[in-house]
């Protein structure tokens, strides 16, 4: 089995190939902007769903899409045991723009899929489909030399630059930008991902 075929990996996974725990990104963004009214959040490449289920879990209003058939089965597999609803959808990320708004756009391991090329405009139709004062909650795998390529080889990927997120981002409020280095070994082999995250808050208007 290839890694990077998530579609394969998903379907011959017996229950969840990423388990059903939520990321560490999900408790900030909850921090960050807690639902305390309906609020409506977009997850990009959701995989099987642990993030989008537990966003659903926790009160958001919540659409989430991925690559996979066999992810969007499970997504919905997931809320359903949750009792809890998600708008799941197929969609490729470098095809599908958005045309409404949501309070949240969160991705956690998928920014690396779209094509460099097409970086400026994705990210442009995101921060444009968000609500003022909403977050774009992302984390990207960048490149760093002292860092080896990782195993699997996965053609359909790039690395971004490290701090080049955050430039996408410069007249927003930052709430928080990091970088760390990550351990993984989801191909079966250890190995290590430079990783940058923002949680970047859309401000318009001037503050008194
Ligand atoms: C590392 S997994 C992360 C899954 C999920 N975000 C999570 O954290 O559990 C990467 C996901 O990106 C999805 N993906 C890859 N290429 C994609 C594309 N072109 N459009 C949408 N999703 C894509 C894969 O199917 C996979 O579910």
């Amino acid at each position: 089995m290839e890694y990077h075929d998530y579609e394969k990996v998903y379907r011959a996974t017996n229950g969840y190939y990423w388990g059903i725990a939520p990321s560490q990104m999900c408790l900030k963004v909850v921090s960050l902007m807690p639902p305390d009214r309906l609020l409506t959040l977009l997850d990009i490449g959701c995989g099987e769903g642990k993030d989008a289920v537990f966003f659903a879990r926790c009160g958001y209003d919540v659409s989430a899409f991925d690559l996979t058939d066999a992810g969007i089965e499970k997504v919905k597999q997931l809320a359903k045991s949750a009792n809890v609803t998600v708008n799941a959808f197929t969609a490729d990320i470098d095809k599908y723009r958005l045309d409404s708004n949501y309070d949240i756009i969160y991705s956690s391991g998928v920014l690396h899929y779209i094509k460099p090329e097409l970086r400026d405009e994705i990210i442009g139709n995101y921060r444009l489909h968000t609500n003022d004062n909403g977050l774009n909650a992302f984390n990207v795998f960048v490149e760093k030399p002292f860092i080896a390529p990782p195993p699997e080889n996965e053609e359909h990927a790039s690395l971004w630059l490290s701090g080049q997120l955050l430039t996408y981002y410069h007249d927003w409020l930052t709430e928080e930008f990091s970088e760390s280095v990550i351990d993984c070994d989801s191909s079966g082999i250890l190995h290590k991902h430079a990783m940058n995250t923002i949680f970047a808050r859309k401000k318009t208007g001037k503050l008194a």
